[in-house]
């Protein structure tokens, strides 16, 4: 179980050879299997299935349960969390790697795969505040795209641990400066007194990550720490 400033997060890829997928498929409630069913596409509907089941091994682990006894429900605003326990956790996924993040405090994470994005100026326009606007138009161009991804996986890692969606993506801001380390410069989602540390790494090659945890110390990433799993790899931070 992660103690004190500590988060382990989990990393495992979404595409599964037949024998694994029949072990998550079997471990899904009925809810969770009617959830994959509606997918009318392979791919995405094969994405959440691996998700899904890789969460339920990966908590059940901790809680010495079986995966299909794990007990998820969600919050209001969509947030997946354990039933009557205090073991929070979070997930992201993006292009073929899924992350979980598990804690004792309050964490979230999210992962995106590197791409050209074409219209990042335009969705900072949309998605962040007028600092952020201000500082990513002050980056130089070739480190535009490495703020933007700075900036909106922070944001979101953020928004992920206090469990709201996208309508207080304004009231988080956060350092767009890829040649820093990443820092929270305001937070004032109404419920948040907490403070909040931020860290950014690569879990793979060719993917960007953020995990927004709620404690005062500084995260650091320590890869030392890595071990295996059936599920993928564990960091410690
Ligand atoms: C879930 C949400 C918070 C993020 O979605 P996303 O970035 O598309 O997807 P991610 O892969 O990072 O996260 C999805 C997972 O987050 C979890 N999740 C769902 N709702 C959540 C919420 N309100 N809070 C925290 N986690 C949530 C789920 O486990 C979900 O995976 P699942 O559907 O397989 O169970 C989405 O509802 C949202 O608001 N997206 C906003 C996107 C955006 O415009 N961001 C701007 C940032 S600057």
């Amino acid at each position: 179980m992660p103690g004190g400033a500590e988060c382990h997060v989990w990393y495992f890829p979404l595409t599964l050879v037949a024998s694994e997928r029949e072990e998550l498929w079997q471990s899904l409630t009925p809810d969770e299997r009617e959830r994959a069913n509606r997918y009318k596409v392979a791919r995405p509907r094969e994405q959440f299935v691996t998700a899904r089941g890789r969460l339920r091994q990966i908590l059940a682990a901790y809680l010495g349960v079986s995966p299909a006894a794990v007990e998820l429900v969600s919050e209001p605003d969509g947030k997946p969390i354990l039933r009557g326990v205090n073991l929070p956790f979070n997930v992201s996924h993006s292009g073929d790697l899924g992350l979980i993040a598990v804690a004792d405090r309050r964490v979230g994470v999210d992962v995106e795969q590197l791409r050209d994005v074409p219209n990042a100026a335009g969705l900072v326009e949309r998605f962040f505040g007028p600092e952020e606007r201000e500082q990513f138009a002050r980056l130089p161009a070739e480190l535009q795209l490495p703020g933007f991804l700075r900036g909106w996986t922070c944001k979101e890692a953020l928004l992920k641990a206090v469990g709201t969606g996208i309508q207080n993506v304004n009231k988080c801001v956060v350092d767009l400066d890829p040649r820093r380390a990443p820092a929270v410069i305001r937070f004032d989602h109404a419920a948040e007194i907490g403070r909040w540390q931020l860290g950014t790494w690569s879990p793979v090659v060719g993917y960007v990550a953020a995990v927004a945890l709620e404690c005062d110390d500084e995260l650091r990433l320590d890869s030392s720490r890595e071990t295996t799993s059936p599920a993928g790899s564990r960091r410690a931070t």
